[in-house]
């Protein structure tokens, strides 16, 4: 019998393609097992990558695979309950895809069930393995722009998607400090779904740092959106995207075109979670950093919500901007639902 450690993954679709790439990349796993009700996602799934070992009941995968690290890559709302699932049958590890729940209580039981049964869960924010980010983390560190002010993003797709990455990276490459309060507003005017969430159709959000820095995020107000940022300091900028660093400081005549080069960010993130299980290190994207962006998102919503800047910690543990939609607090002015990824549907299906 193998001594790799036995990974299964739940949810067959376009980001568990992603979690096989990082765990090919790393020799100490071996995917024994998936899962997935869509017969037609997990058999060519299956095909794709030779895995014979399929179930159509996730559950029934964790009880007869005896797992050691179980990939949750379903949309949002099954995060949760997949990865406390995982966690009662204790595996290692679980890694759960982004964002790490649709709201604080959903992310506070995800941590409860990590705790429980002693498993280490963390969120698949991958870009805080792009060696480009930690070259701007480790700049920043080091006083390359001074004392860092403002940091701005453009995102799309509302703020549980895409944005959760831009709110992860703004902490990441600060070195992770605290949100201490957040002021926003959305607008939702049409009945916009984001993979079977209500999203809003606009949004921006200031979030204060511990330390001073001021993040800004603009959600579908000034586009193009991207995965990155302009970070402003005392003493230089950063301009930050997926792909390089460019750096101006007063040390410099001109600006700096900074291309980092490392492993891919996907087989990084695998590496760092077995050498986590090992007691090696910890994991950047360990669960808490996960929760820490889902608090801003959450504050975000309810600063619309209260009209109010709100202090973290959030204290609203349901999805402020579900509550207001409910409330009818936020009515729709043009009616009928629409899902911006329905594309990713199969068969007949507009609605999951
Ligand atoms: N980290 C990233 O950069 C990144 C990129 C894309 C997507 N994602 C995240 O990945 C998640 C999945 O997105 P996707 O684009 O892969 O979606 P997808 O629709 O391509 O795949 C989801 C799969 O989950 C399956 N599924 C549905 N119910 C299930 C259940 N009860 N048990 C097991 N499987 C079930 C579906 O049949 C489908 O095959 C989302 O939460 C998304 O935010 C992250």
């Amino acid at each position: 019998m193998s001594d790799k450690y036995r990974v299964g993954i739940i949810g067959c679709g376009g980001i568990a393609r992603l979690h096989v790439h990082g765990y090919q990349g790393v020799e100490e796993v071996e995917i024994v097992a998936i899962a997935d009700p869509v017969e037609d996602a997990l058999n060519d799934f299956g095909e794709s990558y030779n895995i014979q070992t399929r179930y159509l009941d996730p559950r029934e995968m964790l009880d007869k695979e005896n797992l050691d690290i179980v990939s949750v890559a379903t949309w949002h709302r099954l995060h949760a309950p997949m990865t406390i699932a995982a966690c009662a049958r204790k595996p290692k590890a679980v890694l759960c895809e982004k964002p790490m729940g649709t709201n604080l209580g959903e992310c506070d039981e995800m941590l409860i069930a990590a705790q429980r049964n002693n498993v280490k869960v963390a969120i698949a924010h991958q870009r805080r393995f792009n060696p480009v980010w930690t070259d701007a983390r480790q700049l920043i560190a080091n006083g390359a722009i001074g004392e860092p002010r403002q940091i701005v993003c453009k995102g799309g797709q509302g703020l549980l998607n895409d944005c959760s990455h831009l709110f992860d990276m703004m902490r990441y490459v600060l070195g992770d400090p605290d949100a201490e309060w957040v002021i926003g507003n959305v607008e939702r005017k049409t009945e916009r779904y984001e993979r079977d969430i209500p999203i809003e159709d606009r949004s921006a959000g200031i979030i204060g740092f511990q330390g001073g820095c001021i993040g800004l995020l603009l959600q579908e107000i000034a586009g193009p959106n991207y995965q990155g940022g302009i970070i402003y300091g005392s003493d230089g900028i950063i301009d930050l995207t997926e792909q390089r660093a460019l750096l101006l400081n007063s040390k410099r005549a001109e600006w700096e075109d900074r291309r980092a080069e490392g492993e891919n960010p996907s087989v990084a993130q695998v590496q760092e979670l077995i050498s986590w299980i090992e007691g090696r290190s910890g994991h950047r994207g360990e669960a808490i950093n996960g929760r820490a962006a889902v608090e801003i998102i959450m504050a975000i919503y309810d600063s619309a919500r209260l009209h109010e800047v709100v202090q973290m910690p959030v204290r609203t543990h349901a999805s402020p901007l579900e509550a207001m939609i409910e409330s009818g607090d936020l009515p729709v002015e043009r009616p009928g639902r629409y899902d911006i990824r329905a594309m990713l549907l199969r068969g007949e299906s507009m609605q999951p």
